[in-house]
């Protein structure tokens, strides 16, 4: 599938990249997919490079896992680099993809505009750019898979106002560069809007978080309980980190409201059993890995691909699929992520 140009170029990025990958070698986990550069690659095989923004989070991990041993179950080979949440490392790693000869780059983007570039040099080299989760805005991207990202935020703020429907609100968003925190919190507001126009509900703080950084987020929270002399009946957090981060700064206040979350992770489901989180979203990441893995192959092959919708980035109508979240809260832990084995019973003990 490779071709020889591929090839050629090889050699020259090698000496370039890899010393400057040394650098963000620590974020990856399995051998197979250290950043080694795999010079004797079988030439019949399809091969899948998969640009992780970071791992920093527990799901990317499993990500990483169910893409990559869908991959090789479908006779691929695949490897794996994740860019510490760095714009720079992530060009130069999708650089080193591409000069590796990938027939397909499967995309986590840190920043959804910078990664454009990346979509642009895949092209020139005649391969195809799938955008994973979060979409690459600007650019002639080929598939975009991910879950509904605005009904993430409706799911959250839905399950919030069964709670608490009236008071003073707090916002804690994801990282701004990212289109899903962008989209999550339109499905949010969407859903508070009547509440915040009848007057019922104040939304008293409001802030995106950068990185989506645990930390930053307590700061906010801490910054939001200042201003209002903690008088705050309810925070929308936007993902599991977030929530942890703010319910710290609740605690050390000997404050508990409800919190949303997002992603299922171990702690979150550990605080909604103990009642300091009320919910999260879960998104089956077996789904969302394996279809793409599916895809990436079908790509590599040249083979027709059906999706189910299409997502504007700002350029054009990317052609997606998009998979529905789900509510968790205390009373469907064990027929929904236990059940799915994404959790095991014994992790929450
Ligand atoms: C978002 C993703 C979330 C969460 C977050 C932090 O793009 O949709 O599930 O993991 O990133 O990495």
């Amino acid at each position: 599938m490779r071709n020889s140009i591929k090839k050629g170029l090889l050699a020259s990025v090698i000496i370039v990249v890899l010393s400057f990958l040394g650098a963000c070698s620590a974020d990856i986990k399995d051998e197979d997919s250290t950043n080694k550069v795999k010079l004797s690659l079988d030439d019949n095989k399809i091969y899948v490079g998969f640009s992780l923004d970071t791992l920093a989070e527990d799901r990317w991990y499993k990500d990483k896992d169910a893409f990559e041993t869908t991959i090789k179950e479908l006779g691929g080979e695949v490897k794996t680099l994740a860019a510490n949440g760095i714009d720079s490392v992530q060009i130069k790693q999708a650089e080193l993809l591409i000069a590796e000869g990938v027939d397909v780059l499967v995309v986590v983007p840190h920043n959804a505009e910078v990664t454009s570039e990346i979509v642009e040099k895949a092209h020139k080299a005649n391969v195809k750019v799938i955008s994973y989760d979060r979409l690459i805005k600007n650019a002639d991207v080929d598939y975009y898979i991910s879950y509904d990202n605005k009904a993430v935020g409706k799911l959250q703020a839905a399950e919030i106002l069964k709670k608490v429907d009236k008071g003073n609100f707090a916002y804690i968003g994801g990282a701004e560069t990212d289109n899903n925190a962008v989209l999550i919190k339109e499905g949010a507001m969407e859903v508070l809007k009547p509440y915040i126009d009848k007057g019922q509900i104040k939304l008293v703080f409001d802030k995106y978080t950068e990185e989506w950084e645990p930390k930053k987020a307590e700061i906010s929270m801490e910054e939001a309980l200042k201003e209002q002399k903690n008088n705050i009946q309810a925070v929308i957090a936007a993902n599991d980190g977030t929530a942890g981060g703010v319910i710290h700064a609740l605690q050390k206040n000997n404050l508990n409201v409800p919190v949303t979350g997002q992603d299922a992770e171990v702690a979150a489901i550990k605080r909604i059993l103990a009642g300091t989180q009320t919910m999260t979203v879960y998104k089956p990441i077996q789904a969302i890995a394996k279809n793409a893995a599916e895809i990436a192959m079908k790509a590599g092959k040249a083979e027709k691909i059906e999706t189910t919708t299409t997502v504007n980035n700002g350029k054009i109508d990317v052609p997606s699929i998009l998979l529905d979240p789900v509510v968790i809260t205390k009373s469907n832990i064990d027929e929904t992520v236990i059940k799915d084995q994404f959790i095991k019973k014994e992790e929450l003990e």
